[in-house]
């Protein structure tokens, strides 16, 4: 029996290093083990869900049978320690770190500049070095030295389901196509191995030699001992992994019968999803039995083993559809496949099981992507019940009550077409078969809106020449509270049908009708008129092609949908990839600049192989102290409330919980306060009342951050509302009861002109439009996060991922009541800010300083992603009205706005909001322009600085205001921008502090260049040509500029240089990614290198920029706004100067007596002779090189499908002025980067809340930002070096911010298409003319692009086809083809 059995312990290796345990929790899961246990920090959490591939690790399994090892790559988040019994586990730094030499994976991502914070570079590395592993197994012929067997699409998709938020993906998918063997090395962008036209022998050669791995080798032997079963107690828990299914049985009548908590687990990556509260006492491995993970094939089907991985499921069918007779159930299979391998990403399909993903299915109603595909294909399932077992139909299994725990599904059966055929009566009946799926990531990695398959058997029919449906079988995911279903009635009504226009009409009828998701769901009708939209999709081309002719549709041709169909032609669509190709080779053009040596260089990133080895120490990998604590937030949940009691529940109270900290622990003299800037305070914990959703109202402390987390999110707060006024919700109920921000004068923007005068000039106006603008999150990779560690004498020490070090420093010392002197922050690097990490990590690291000093113990937290969206504010939502008045030409005479910013209960920074929005909108001449800007108090989150905050909408506004304009007057986008582009002149009346010199003014030839570079009128013709010819597919061209007003603002800086001769830099602002420390240490070789003496050249190697510590750099001030490179650059500047002015006399007198002199010998001498060789200094920005303008231009060109309203992203060329660049590589960074998160914000992340304030999508199941499958496909990027600019750092400009504004052309770009979609609508009704007035939401997701689409589109043109046929007759309808 069971029990009888010997505990066994746990034995892996990490690295090569050997581990065994013989006391986890089961629960455990890999990344817990690695983060907490391991020296190995490489793999981070970034969203604990399965959905980011941050903590991806490589899992080496040995085959004795075999003698062969498996290597897959999976979420440590999700996968369970005990379930690696026996494996091996490589982590990035394991594949290579500064000890033993890095991988060249590690050199070419530094190589490439691909690594920004950082965050996401080791589990990217991990997943390329996965892929790199597999390809060398396969038996393709040994690429050329330095290569790997992988493919170049192979080679992108390894990082599919890798998210960073940093870089734009581009650099990334560069480094994996760099391994590929059949790369084309032109295809390769901007890097630091070579320069544009060195020849391909060059290249290579230049490229971190790639050496394939020998598994096998790399395999540590004392793990090829080890058995595989395993059976773990540890206390009353216990995990069991039994091998066969007599074990199984046993297993689960003993627990079942004894009530102990069992849970059955394969990978347990439905954790994902489920964030299981429950606690179990008794795990049940299913993959030891080998029954459920054999596949068998016979002429019957297909029967895979319920424990079977997709990986492996998909490799099956694949290899069953390689066979070279080409039939229709090969057809299906490979269908099937192309579809599966869109469930997830790589690395969860590697180890999620077929089984765990319909049990989900059929328990929960997941909405199951293999359901819905073998619901089509009408699979069988094996369920063992007791030691009963039976075969069910996949539907009859789906409709079942949820599978009780005795049950176990052992295996899934895809019958074989080739019986049912033989069946048919009529000989030349085929099996049509077909899946689709409608999701924001093309490649997966995202939940469909809405998956379909089709199996339909049809044959043609003698007569007519038509095609008869003999059966059908249509399944969709309907999702809410129902499983799968089959559309039954859709498919009687057309079984024996002959296909005609009409019967398809009643079909996509039919089918709107019954697929309505149930609750729960959103988007009920976008996704009814996907259903509608597919069965379109599917039989439209078969019908007989002479009914939809090119005279029907006034002057389009046909689409593919609608050309002659043959019956034979859908076995030539088995092996089309469906999968729009990755990316095709970007331009990137920058001007290295040579006179500031070795500023101006493309030097690689500091740091960055250190990255991406997964070496470099984020906050959360510091190793705790020990007798550290972990904190979790209680949050309030209500807008408006008085808290009356926080209660935990008792069972985790005993078990780790130490405290619950709250405003009734701020010390005597001290402050409730979380935050501040220079607008006012926000308190650290709600006092009586909490005012907004998301606002903390205690800090649990506790043993683990999951205990924490657990306890914190089982609190039960009782709130009571009596003789509270209703919160306010809405920036129309701040407007009604008055509840604004105050900002101050010096930011409330001026009116420019005489707007009474400008309108009366305008021959036409608009009205009182109005728009909309919602919010966006940071989506860093790194949430939130600090560590407290109490010091001596009532003084602390913060470790803290900030943005802002110094503000942060005296919050502290005022909550604690102690004095600053007695505060440090220490903050080496953020992993990822966009702002997000300024006002917001204020408090953050206050509750730990203040728990840490009231329990004088460490204190620490790493929040968890769903506080984080919940807590972080983001974006500022706004409505505008605006009146306009233009001329016939397009000319804007004056332009009035109201805006009303909705900020949330605290200020933090939103009084900034009216300057930044009108700064950015002024980037067009209004002629007049007035502005009326209320900034709102509601109770909501407080917004807070998000990359481009105001400037981001004000330039989106201005555009939009554009487009209407040109729309009103049925004129042409692009000609109303260019005639309200700045002159000079009025330049200057608009930036009255900040236009510059005439020669600064860039704008207006960026905008012809980039005309000419990418190709833009033609190209507006040929998108011309595309919407002519093309019915179900819309193509949208624009061209935007941006004028942006930058700040820089007193930064402090200090260089010191060692007696060998080695330099430490120190500055106030923080490395967030965006290579402030690669600047910093430029300019510092710039300028010691004043000092001319030999040996100089090497400098920049000896010098290393250091972490911020807030008592050595006491100014700091915010790292923000772009600029704080610059500012940090010019600070060390001037202290270099003060170190060369004293060195200097010193070389001078030396040379007589000791010859020529190197670097090392001056520094040793100066230290003889007690030179100080520290300096520092306090970069104060004259009043008149404070502000300044950039400018940039992007020109995007989309394709809306609208029959789904999936927008591609085709093509981006951006032409950006960074005045000389202090270095190019990290600015190209930045520009893409920017623009990448700008088109998350106008066309892909919803971040919406509830009527009350709380966020709605809270992780990565409902966030998506871009994917390497949701950027342009084609990204070329231009710096424009625009020569010297007098009052600029070294002539340079920022890159930070401006260019994310550049991404609104994506938007503009999809308006154009949507517009064409619309008037190509009116014309199906008979009606003419463009339809202009539709405000295009952002984002601009699929559900809003194909509303704007039409919903019923599909309907609407069956319908005018039959209207048509019943006015003239089919006989008139048809018009010849040319
Ligand atoms: C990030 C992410 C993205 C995803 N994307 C998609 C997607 O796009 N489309 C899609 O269809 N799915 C998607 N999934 C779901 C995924 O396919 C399932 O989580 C996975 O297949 C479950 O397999 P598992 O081996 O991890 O099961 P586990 O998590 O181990 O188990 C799942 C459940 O089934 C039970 N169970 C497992 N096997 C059996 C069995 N043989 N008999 C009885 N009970 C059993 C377990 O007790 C548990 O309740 C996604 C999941 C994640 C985490
Ligand atoms: S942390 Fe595991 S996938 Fe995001
Ligand atoms: S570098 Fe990818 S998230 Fe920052």
């Amino acid at each position: 029996m069971e029990q009888q059995k010997t505990p066994t312990s746990l034995v892996f290796g990490v690295n090569g290093e050997r581990f065994e345990l013989s006391h986890v929790h089961p629960s455990t899961t890999l990344l817990e083990f690695l983060r907490t246990h391991t020296r190995f920090k490489s793999v981070k959490l970034g969203c604990g869900e399965g959905g980011c591939g941050a903590c991806v690790v490589l899992i080496s399994k040995y085959d004795p049978v075999l003698d062969q090892v498996e290597d897959f790559t999976a979420s440590s988040c999700l996968t369970l320690l005990c379930s690696i019994h026996g494996c091996s586990i490589t982590t990035s730094e394991g594949i290579g770190n500064t000890k033993e030499g890095f991988h060249p994976i590690h050199e070419r991502f530094a190589g490439f500049h691909a690594s920004q914070c950082g965050f996401c570079t080791p589990g990217m590395c991990v997943s390329l070095f996965g892929t790199l592993t597999n390809a060398e197994k396969t038996n393709r012929p040994e690429p050329p030295a330095g290569f790997s067997k992988v493919t170049v699409n192979e080679a992108e998709k390894a990082i599919a389901g890798n998210l960073c938020r940093c870089t734009g993906y581009r650099p990334i998918a560069d480094v994996c196509k760099s391994f590929a063997a059949n790369v084309d090395m032109e295809d390769l962008g901007f890097n630091s191995f070579w320069r544009k036209g060195d020849s391909k022998d060059f290249k290579v050669r230049r490229l971190p030699q790639y050496v394939p791995n020998k598994t096998n080798n790399r395999f540590p032997m004392f793990l090829k001992e080890i058995k595989h079963d395993v059976f773990l107690a540890s206390g009353k828990c216990s995990w069991h992994r039994p091998i066969s299914l007599i074990e199984l049985q046993n297993l689960l009548k003993l627990h079942n019968s004894n009530g102990t908590r069992i849970k059955i687990v394969v990978s347990n990556t439905s954790m994902g999803y489920y964030k299981n509260k429950e606690v179990y006492d008794n795990y049940i491995d299913l993959r030891g039995v080998s029954e459920l993970s054999k596949i068998r094939k016979d002429q019957t089907g297909i029967e895979i083993g319920a424990t079977v991985t997709i990986s492996k499921a998909i490799e099956a069918l694949k290899e069953e559809s390689r066979s070279d007779f080409i039939s229709d159930y090969v057809m299906m299979l490979e269908k099937i496949t192309d579809h599966m391998s869109k469930i997830g990403s790589g690395f969860l399909r590697n180890t999620a099981s077929v089984g765990g993903n319909l049990v989900l299915a059929q328990k929960n109603n997941f909405p199951s992507d293999i359901a819905v595909v073998l619901l089509a294909v009408d699979a069988m399932v094996h369920i063992m019940t007791g030691t009963q077992f039976e075969w069910l139909t996949l539907e009859e299994f789906l409709e079942k009550p949820p599978l009780g725990l005795e049950s176990v599904l052992l295996s899934i059966k895809i019958p074989s077409l080739k019986l049912n055929q033989s069946q048919s009566s009529e000989p030349r009946s085929r099996f049509l078969f077909e899946t689709y799926r409608a999701s924001p990531r093309p490649l997966g990695n995202a939940l469909p809106y809405l998956n379909a398959a089709f199996l339909v058997k049809v044959s043609p029919c003698k007569d007519s020449g038509g095609t008869v449906v003999d059966t059908c079988r249509l399944s969709f995911g309907v999702y809410g509270s129902k499983h799968a279903i089959t559309a039954k009635k859709v498919e009687e009504f057309l079984a024996g049908k002959l296909l005609s226009v009409s019967i398809l009409y009643d079909a996509v009828n039919l089918i709107t009708a019954s697929i309505v998701p149930k609750d729960n769901s959103s988007k009920t009708a976008y996704r009814s008129s996907l259903a509608a939209g597919f069965i379109f999709q599917f039989f439209n081309p078969l019908l007989k092609t002479a009914v939809i002719t090119n005279g029907y549709f006034n002057g389009h041709t046909n689409h593919p949908f609608v050309e002659d169909f043959e019956l034979k032609d859908n076995q030539k669509q088995v092996h089309h990839d469906k999968v729009p190709t990755l990316l095709s080779s970007g331009k990137q053009l920058l001007e290295a600049g040579c006179e500031y040596h070795p500023v101006g260089e493309p030097i690689i990133k500091s740091g960055a192989a250190l990255q991406a080895s997964g070496e470099a120490v984020f906050v959360d990998d510091i190793p705790s102290p020990s007798n550290c604590l972990h904190g979790a937030y209680i949050y309030s949940t209500k807008p408006l409330a008085r808290v009356r009691s926080i209660k935990l529940t008792s069972e985790l109270q005993l078990d780790g919980v130490r405290d619950i900290i709250s405003s009734k622990d701020i010390p005597n003299g001290g402050e409730n306060i979380g935050s501040k800037t220079i607008f006012g305070i926000e308190p650290l914990f709600a006092e009586e009342i909490a005012r907004c959703v998301g606002e903390r109202l205690a800090f649990v402390v506790a043993d683990t951050q999951k205990v924490a987390d657990m306890a914190a999110n089982s609190a039960v707060v009782d709130y009571d509302t009596e003789n509270l006024e209703p919160p306010i919700l809405s920036v129309e109920d701040a407007v009604e009861r008055s509840s604004f921000f105050e900002v101050p004068p010096f930011l409330y923007p001026k009116h420019v002109g005489d707007i009474s005068k400008g309108m009366s000039e305008a021959d036409h106006k608009i009205v009182s439009a109005q728009m909309k603008l919602g919010s966006q999150y940071y989506f860093y990779m790194e949430t939130q996060t600090a560590l407290a560690i109490p010091d001596e004498d009532n003084c602390i020490t913060v470790y803290s991922s900030n943005q802002c070090p110094e503000y942060t420093h005296s919050i502290i010392a005022r909550c604690l009541g102690i004095p600053e002197n007695s505060v440090r922050v220490i903050t080496r690097r953020v992993g990822g800010g966009f702002g997000g990490k300024s006002v917001k990590a204020m408090p953050v690291a206050t509750s730990c300083a203040l728990a840490a000093q009231k329990l004088q113990r460490p204190v620490r937290i790493y929040l968890n992603r769903k506080t984080d969206m919940i807590m972080a504010g983001g974006r500022h939502p706004m409505k505008i009205t605006y009146s306009v008045g233009f001329r016939n030409d397009g000319k804007i005479t004056a332009l009035e706005l109201q805006i009303l910013v909705d900020a949330g209960i605290y200020v933090d920074i939103s009084a900034v909001m009216p300057h930044n929005i009108v700064s950015a909108l002024k980037k067009y001449d209004w002629g007049a322009l007035a502005v009326d800007i209320k900034v709102c108090r509601t109770n909501r989150p407080s917004r807070s600085a998000m990359r481009g905050p105001g400037e981001v909408q004000g330039s989106f506004i201005a555009e939009a205001i554009i487009e209407n304009v040109a729309a009103t007057l049925s004129m042409d986008v692009d000609s109303v921008r260019s005639i309200n582009l700045h002159t000079y002149k009025s330049l200057q009346s608009f930036y009255e502090y900040s236009h510059g010199e005439p020669c600064e003014y860039t704008l207006p030839s960026i905008w012809s260049k980039l005309a000419v570079s990418s190709n833009y009128d033609q190209r507006t013709k040929m998108v011309q040509e595309f919407n002519r010819i093309n019915i179900w597919k819309k193509r949208g061209i624009s061209r935007v500029p941006v004028v942006f007003q930058l700040m820089q603002r007193p930064t402090p800086g200090k260089v010191s240089i060692f007696s060998d001769g080695s330099v430490v830099v120190e500055v106030g602002g923080i490395e967030v990614g965006q290579g402030l420390w690669t600047k910093v240490k430029q300019m510092a070789a710039y300028a010691l290198g004043a000092i001319q003496c030999d040996g100089i050249g090497g400098l920049l190697d000896k010098i290393r920029v250091i972490q911020s510590d807030s008592v050595s750099m006491i100014q700091g001030g915010f790292t923000a706004g772009s600029t704080t490179s610059e500012s940090s650059c010019e600070a060390v500047r001037l202290s270099c100067n003060i170190l060369v002015e004293r060195l200097k006399p010193l070389k001078e007198n030396l040379p007589q007596e000791m010859g020529s002199i190197n670097w090392e010998t001056l520094i040793l001498q100066a230290y003889m002779q007690a030179v100080d060789l520290s300096a520092s200094s306090f970069y104060v920005p004259s009043m008149n090189s404070m502000s300044y303008l950039n400018y940039g231009a992007a020109v995007s060109e989309v394709e809306v499908d609208i029959l789904n309203g999936e927008t591609r992203f085709l093509q981006t060329d951006i032409l950006y002025d960074c005045g000389q660049s202090l270095n190019p590589a990290v600015d190209l960074g930045q520009i893409e980067g920017a623009f990448v998160q700008g088109l998350g914000f106008f066309m892909l992340e919803e971040y919406e809340t509830n009527v009350d304030g709380l966020v709605l999508q809270d992780g990565t199941w409902n966030y998506k930002i871009p994917t390497i499958d949701t950027i342009p496909i084609q990204f070329n990027v231009q710096i424009l070096n625009s020569g010297h600019h007098q009052q600029r750092v070294l002539s340079s400009k920022a890159s930070g911010e401006p260019p994310l504004l550049l991404a609104a052309s994506i938007h503009c770009a999809t308006r154009a298409a949507v517009r064409e979609a619309r008037k190509q609508l009116l014309s199906w009704s008979n009606q003419d003319g463009a339809d202009s007035a539709f405000e295009l939401g952002v984002p601009a997701t699929m559900p809003v692009v194909k509303q704007l689409c039409g919903l019923d589109n599909p309907v609407i043109v069956l319908q005018s086809i039959t209207d048509s046929f019943s006015l003239a007759g089919t006989h008139k309808v048809q018009v010849d083809q040319k």
